[in-house]
């Protein structure tokens, strides 16, 4: 068996595009919707993440507010600028780029948000809001997910789906979403043990591990579908010396060979994070506003 591949790059892109009509649509009633991203310090990944939030937002026409503040900052001044845009009516959406520099509790932080613009789902309200079933923001890579997962099978009800990784930005609000969908999930983690027997038994398996390629071909029941959230950074030497490369958690040549769709890394889940992220912008505009 060779795998389809799910290109996450193109379905995001078409989401994109939705989200630009119908972002034209509201800002001809006046109303265009804002998203907010804010980044304490100067960690090179998450400059490069939030340039390209803030590209994407302007993109499908939306207002972007970036806040660029010192690694110095006090929890005390993050909180501030979470209250002033909490109060901000262009202000649709609030995202601040973890990880914080370690005198902030970001966890004080997220609580701080505004539940209505906690365009991540990070808020506990949003979290248990999606645990009851209730509709609120969800957390944006899973969602993601879940759109590639149904782009190759709209019904998953009775399937089995392992989620390897348990954090509250992926691997738990993943775990609800596929219980909602009425799949039967397993959550495994560093403590599970016989994680490949584990992993064999799924037919939706999601690696959101954050090691590189740890998920190899013989783990992969036959006809699966493999979802790989992993960005890993790894050297190349084949490339020539020091060169590096981004693997995801999933050995991918190996499980094509077994799956019946899988996601490329990169080119896969990556860009449907920004994709949920502007939907979920919009989705909070016309919920407060629309
Ligand atoms: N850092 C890495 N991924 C994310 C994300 O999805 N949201 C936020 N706020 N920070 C991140």
């Amino acid at each position: 068996m060779t795998a389809t591949i799910i290109d996450g790059k193109a379905y995001a892109e078409g989401l994109c595009a939705r989200i630009a009509n119908a972002v034209r649509d509201l800002s001809g009633q006046g109303v265009t919707p804002g998203l907010a991203v804010v980044i304490v310090g100067e960690d090179p990944a998450s400059q490069l993440y939030v340039k390209n939030k803030a590209r994407q937002t302007v993109d499908v026409g939306m207002r972007s507010f970036k806040h660029v503040l010192p690694a110095s900052t006090s929890e005390a001044e993050l909180l501030g600028l979470v209250a002033q845009l909490n109060a901000d009516p262009a202000v649709d959406g609030i995202l601040v780029q973890l990880p914080l520099p370690k005198q902030i509790d970001a966890q004080k932080v997220i609580e701080a948000i505004d539940p209505t613009k906690d365009v991540d789902g990070f808020h506990p309200i949003n979290a248990g809001k999606l645990m009851t079933g209730v509709p609120g923001l969800i957390s944006c890579t899973p969602l993601g997910c879940l759109l590639l997962i149904q782009s190759v099978r709209r019904d998953l009800s009775g399937l089995n789906a392992v989620v390897v990784g348990r954090s509250n930005i992926v691997g738990k609000p993943m775990a609800q979403l596929l219980i909602a969908q009425s799949c039967t999930v397993t959550v495994a983690h560093s403590r599970t043990r016989d994680l490949p027997e584990v992993c064999r038994e799924a037919d939706i398996l999601v690696a959101a591990v954050g090691r590189p390629e740890m998920v190899r071909g013989d783990w992969v029941k036959r006809g699966a579908i493999v979802i790989d959230v992993g960005i890993n950074r790894v050297s190349n030497p084949a490339a020539g010396e020091g060169r590096t490369k981004v693997v995801g958690d999933v050995a991918y040549a190996e499980a094509a060979q077994v799956a019946s769709a899988i996601t490329p890394v990169p080119g896969g889940v990556g860009p449907m994070t920004i994709a949920c992220l502007l939907r979920n912008t919009l989705e909070a505009a016309c919920l407060r506003r629309g």
